[in-house]
């Protein structure tokens, strides 16, 4: 495994859609690794592999509650609405911004070989797929958060 250099904003790569994974090869097994690990020596909780430079729909999420793999991820169901806590992205550093999003979504994807997964999230974990799946349709948190504000301001929110 490696750590792979992270496309800071405002690189171009960041606003593309990302293609549908349909190899579910050695290569593909080596990007989900390396994006675990990047992802954890940030640290962050998220990273989708555009933020890797690599324009396929990839993600990987850990919140706390172990490593989630998804390839072709897809929100099927949405319901509810949160808008906290504030979100950040290892692509834009030092800003946070209030995203308002579904409290509970469903996602369909696939695994790392190729297998149909489904899962169901809540809270903070729906709103990082919700993150993670907008990066695969070059979508920034600050192009759909209703305020930004660096991360010293947070206390006065
Ligand atoms: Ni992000």
């Amino acid at each position: 495994m490696s750590i792979r250099k992270i496309v800071q904003y405002p690189d171009p790569i960041l606003k593309k859609k990302a293609k549908t994974v349909t190899k579910f090869h050695a290569r593909l097994h080596k990007l989900l690794d390396d994006m675990a690990e990047t992802m954890y020596d940030a640290p962050g909780v998220g990273l989708a592999a555009p933020q890797v430079g690599i324009l396929k729909r990839v993600l990987v999420i850990d919140i706390g509650e172990g490593l989630i793999e998804m390839v072709n991820p897809e929100i099927v169901e949405k319901s509810g609405e949160q808008l906290s806590p504030p979100e950040g992205c290892l692509s834009i550093p030092n800003l946070l911004g209030e995203v308002r999003r579904a409290q509970k979504i469903k996602v369909v994807g696939q695994d790392r070989y190729g297998n149909p997964i489904e899962m169901e999230a809540e809270g903070y974990l729906a709103r990082a797929f919700q993150h993670e799946i907008d990066h695969l349709n070059g979508i920034l948190f600050i192009d759909v958060a209703e305020r930004t504000f660096r991360p010293e301001e947070v206390d006065q929110t």
